[in-house]
């Protein structure tokens, strides 16, 4: 069961750990290109199964008003709602298959994310926000942005400033570690 846990910089994290959250108000301010470049090179340095990178990113910002609406408007309305206001929307796919033998990746989703992760790192170390969304139209955005085949669509993202004065994340959960990591046999809590 999820249970009420201390904010996360109690444990002693990383405050690129601790700091993290996924907010549902944004400021429209600009979010500066090489900062956003940055994110996306933090992605581009994560690790994958042979070095596939299966990870790929469509990206629109405020800048070019035409591509995020036609961005936005894959999101679910509660998720569209918020994420209107953030400076950068996209979504993630993850090429299905090695580059090199053609055969199945079982793990280009989970690099995929991964890589999400490390774009969200960085983007805490520099003050800024992402929201991941699953909440979106993920067939309309293959046919609109003809994606290929052997790329699964993942998810939605949004990045971008925190909104002046938006209230701090509230009653945050986790699972205990104790449902989470074991030791011996699958479900007995790891003693760590
Ligand atoms: C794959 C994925 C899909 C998500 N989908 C949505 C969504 O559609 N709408 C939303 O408001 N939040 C969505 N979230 C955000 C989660 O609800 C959030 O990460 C979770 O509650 C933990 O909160 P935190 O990120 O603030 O720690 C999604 C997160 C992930 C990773």
């Amino acid at each position: 069961m999820p249970v009420n846990t201390p904010e996360p910089g109690s444990a002693g994290l990383h405050s690129v750990i601790a700091k993290r959250w996924s907010p549902r108000e944004f400021s429209r301010r600009p979010v500066d290109p090489a900062q956003l470049r940055s994110l996306f090179e933090a992605a581009r340095w994560s690790p994958s199964c042979f070095n596939e990178q299966p990870w790929r990113f469509v990206v629109a910002t405020q800048e070019r008003p035409d591509q995020f609406a036609r961005l936005l408007s894959l999101l679910a309305e509660k998720n569209q709602a918020w994420a209107k206001d953030a400076w950068v929307i996209g979504f993630t796919a993850a090429r299905k298959t090695f580059t090199q033998n053609g055969l199945p990746n079982r793990f280009a989703m989970h690099d995929t994310g991964a890589a999400g992760v490390s774009l969200a790192a960085e983007a805490t170390a520099r003050n800024l926000y992402v929201h991941l969304m699953g909440g979106f139209d993920a067939e309309r955005a293959r046919t609109e942005f003809a994606v290929p085949d052997d790329f699964e669509i993942g998810a939605s993202f949004v990045v971008g400033h925190l909104k002046d004065g938006a209230s701090s994340p509230v009653a945050r959960s986790r699972k205990p570690l104790s449902e989470l990591v074991f030791d011996g046999a699958w479900g007995n809590p790891a003693e760590i």
